[in-house]
């Protein structure tokens, strides 16, 4: 389902060249429930970026079903976006709009049925439990609440590969297992799901397969995995 293939990202600043990912060469299957660890400044959010297209690789590729998506431009991008859904490391919520308008918002723009959007939201508000909290504003969330905003906001538009960067990161430790449970459940429901992490109890609790990334390059891949660095 997704190829990473000989991928490179060199950033160049003032202060020189640094080497967020050496030739990452990696797999992950439909219905895979994968973690990729490594510790700060691994690279992982280097991942994420270029799988949003935030940023090109330097070298390389990533095969989405078959499709390079660093070759994709206008309506394919837009359509590859949707089907790649990302909870980022810090929400990227929108702070003036409540909970449900963070959800209805990001339907809106792409047209969807103000009929579609309702049932949608429900929905998805219902699957990741803060149905009760569709009025709040995300200052009026716990880091919990929001996280799950955060995921819910990944899965409306139904993806089929959800990743999410450090999503247990803000939380503690009860809301952590509770998100990871949400996101095994979204896993069961039929998503692919990967999570970029550096939480070694959650990925040594989740006994599922788990790719090491250090200084740029994938140095293990286990399939029952457990966090190594
Ligand atoms: N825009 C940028 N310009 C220059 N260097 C960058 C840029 N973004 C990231 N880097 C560097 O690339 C490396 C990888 O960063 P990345 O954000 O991918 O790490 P990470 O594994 O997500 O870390 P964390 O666990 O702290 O979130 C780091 O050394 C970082 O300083
Ligand atoms: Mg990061």
């Amino acid at each position: 389902m997704l190829k990473f293939q000989n991928l490179t990202k060199i950033y160049n600043n003032q202060s020189g060249k640094i080497i967020a990912l050496s030739n990452v060469n990696l797999e992950i299957a439909k219905g895979e429930l994968v973690s990729i660890v490594g510790k700060s400044g691994a690279g992982k959010s280097t991942l994420v970026k270029i799988l949003t297209r935030e940023e090109m690789p330097t070298k390389g590729g990533v095969l989405f079903n078959d499709v390079n998506i660093c070759e994709l431009k206008g309506k394919k991008l837009q359509e590859m976006r949707r089907r790649i859904g990302v909870v980022h490391q810090d929400y990227k919520l929108l702070c003036d709009k409540t909970v449900e308008e963070n959800l209805c918002y990001v339907m809106q723009v792409v047209g969807v049925c103000d009929e579609t959007i309702i049932k949608d939201v429900k929905k998805v508000l219902e699957i990741v439990g803060i149905e009760n909290r569709v009025c709040h504003f995300p200052h009026e969330l716990s880091g919990g609440e929001k996280q799950r905003l955060a995921i819910a906001r990944a899965l409306i538009h139904r993806p089929e590969i959800i990743i999410a960067d450090e999503p247990t990161g803000n939380l503690d430790v009860y809301n952590s297992y509770e998100v990871i449970s949400l996101f095994k459940k979204i896993n069961e429901m039929g998503t692919t799901i990967i999570l970029l992490t550096h939480d070694k109890e959650i990925v040594d609790s989740l006994k599922r397969r788990v790719i090491t990334i250090d200084q740029g390059k994938v140095i293990g891949d286990d399939a029952k995995g457990r966090f190594i660095l």
